[in-house]
Order: C-alpha cells, then structure tokens, then sequence
C-alpha cells in the first residue's frame, strides 16, 4: 500500500490486515502510555482545505500517539487563503520531507492529483463528493468491536447519499465485506444508477425493520445547490432515524457531525444502541493503522534501528 485514495485500492486481504492492526492500536490507546515509537524520526502533514472535527484531530493525533512530527494546515488562515494554489502550497509543505500527507479538499481527485507531485504517501481524508476510505475503515472497525463480521448483515444507508463520499466509500467497503448494502433516501437524494454498484435502493423506510445496522446520513446542505427536498420538516417526518422507527437490536451509525433533529433524533443518538461514540474512537485507531501501514509496515530501515514492537511504549 503506497497511498490511500479510495476503497476501491484495497483487497479484501488488505482491509482485514488494516482492522487487525487497527485492534492492536485500539488496545495501545487503553493504557496510561498511549505513544509508540513506530514513526518517530518521521513527518506528517495534514491538509484541510474544508472543515473538519474529527478526521482532522484524529489524523492528527494518530501521527502523534506514533511519534511523528506533525504539521497540521487548514486552509483557512493560511497562504491559501492569499490565493496560493495546491501545487504551490504542496511544494512548499515538501520542503519539510514528510513521510505523509493526509489532505481533505472540495475537488474530487485531488488526493489523487497530489500523488503526481510529492513522494509521500497520500491518504485522502475526503475529496469532495467522491471518496472518504479512512471513515469506511473506522466504521468497519467500529462494526467488528460491536459485532464481529458485518458478513451477511444488512446495513441500510439512509439519507442524502447524493452528496455523501462517505456513502460512497461505505457501499464499496461493506460490500466487499460480505454485507447486503440498502441506501434509502427521496429520490433526489439518491443519485441515479446508485444500484449498478449492487446495492438494493428504497425511496421509503417502510422495510428498514430487515436492517441490522442503520447508517444515518447528514443533510449536506453546504453542497446543495438547489432545494432537493420541499422542507426539512417533511424531510424529518419521512426519513429521520429516531426510536419510534427503530426495533430494540437495530444499531445506529452516523459519521458526525450531526444535526440533531433532522436526519437523527436525539433520542437516538445517546442511546445504547447508537455507535456515534464507538466510530470516533475507531477513527483513532484506524488512523494509527493506515499510517502504521504505509510508513512503517515492511519499512526494515525501521526495524533494524528500532527493535521495539509496536506495543512497546516510545
Ligand atoms: C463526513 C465528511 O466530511 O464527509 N464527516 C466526517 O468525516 N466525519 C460526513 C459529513 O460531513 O457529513
């Protein structure tokens, strides 16, 4: 694995190496020293060109719980807002060495673009409506603490999948994982000839009681260039994720950031059933995994100086 662009890259050989490695993290981050050597010496850099919570600290704590040196950039309140382009911008990040870049930007193919440029590894934290593997990962991860394999199981994406790299992402990866994959939404939320890609598509929720696991969906309303729903409220009514839809064994996952009330009910989203709090702390995990794997797996260099597995604290 040189880069992480898409989900489309990884085998399925490649993804289960990804969520063992990611359990031995998720462990590392259970004791009192939370730092292991395994990239010490090494740069990472992130680069947000649009907003982000959690996949940006989670990156960026993720380099650091594996000792790299960390530069983190958002776009805002750098040169880029002085009108600097990528490639200027990524030039001059390259003056640093780093092993990484992680970069979320609003273009689709920009990771990909940037891999023509540097030498690091490129991980696309997202790339417009396109792709986001690192989050397709972590709900992986965060299914498989749950409930062991998601082989079999129904996960029904509902929202607007229109907009969503997630969606994208997510179909892909629990597809290859042995899942049956549902999108629900109206159908101007659901992009057309979704279903070539083999999942099954409703424009109800009528049957969502055949799911196992329901993924929520934000409203993506920075994206929408046009009303794709005639209100919100009528929106909520049809395809919100509360408790009066749900039976007690359906799981809840949502990406984050919500809006609470519109596509998830609070009631939801606190509840024991809801794994919001479980993707956040796989996100972590995950991030250690997927650096661990392109900077420092099979990296001998690493192994000859330092003679530390990974559990070993720095
Ligand atoms: C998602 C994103 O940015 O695509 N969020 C995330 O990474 N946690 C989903 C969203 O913004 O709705």
């Amino acid at each position: 694995m040189k880069h992480l662009l898409s989900i489309e890259d990884l085998t399925q050989d490649e993804i289960e190496g990804l969520l063992e490695r990611a359990e031995s993290f998720a462990e590392v981050s259970r004791r009192d020293i939370k730092k292991v050597p395994a990239l010490r010496g090494r740069t990472v850099v992130t680069l947000f060109y649009e907003a982000s919570t959690r996949t940006s600290s989670s990156f960026e704590l993720a380099a650091k719980r594996l000792s790299a040196d960390v530069v983190s950039v958002k776009a805002s309140g750098s040169s880029v807002d002085k009108g600097e382009s990528l490639k200027d911008t990524v030039e001059t990040l390259s003056a640093y060495d780093p092993a990484a870049i992680v970069i979320r930007h609003p273009h689709a193919g920009a990771a990909q673009m940037l891999t023509q440029w540097v030498d690091a590894a490129v991980v696309n934290a997202g790339d417009g409506m396109r792709q986001h593997p690192s989050q397709a990962l972590l709900d992986l991860l965060a299914l498989r603490q749950r409930i062991g394999s998601v082989e079999g199981k129904k996960i029904w994406i509902v929202g607007d999948v229109l907009h969503s790299r997630v969606a994208r992402s997510n179909i892909q990866a629990f597809m290859m994982m042995g899942a049956e994959v549902t999108v629900a939404g109206p159908p101007t939320l659901i992009p057309r000839r979704i279903e070539e890609t083999g999942c099954q598509v409703r424009h109800s929720l009528d049957e969502i009681e055949e799911a196992d696991v329901v993924y929520s969906l934000r409203m993506q309303r920075e994206r929408m260039k046009e009303s794709f729903v005639p209100s919100i409220r009528e929106y909520a009514r049809l395809f919100q994720i509360n408790s009066r839809r749900l039976n007690p064994r359906q799981l809840v996952m949502h990406p984050g950031p919500v809006n609470r009330g519109v596509e998830i009910g609070a009631d939801v989203i606190d509840s024991d059933r809801s794994l919001i709090s479980d993707q956040v702390s796989s996100g972590l995990a995950m991030r250690m995994a997927i650096l661990f794997e392109l900077l420092a797996h099979g990296d001998h260099r690493e192994t000859a100086e330092s003679p530390l597995p990974i559990g070993e604290p720095a």
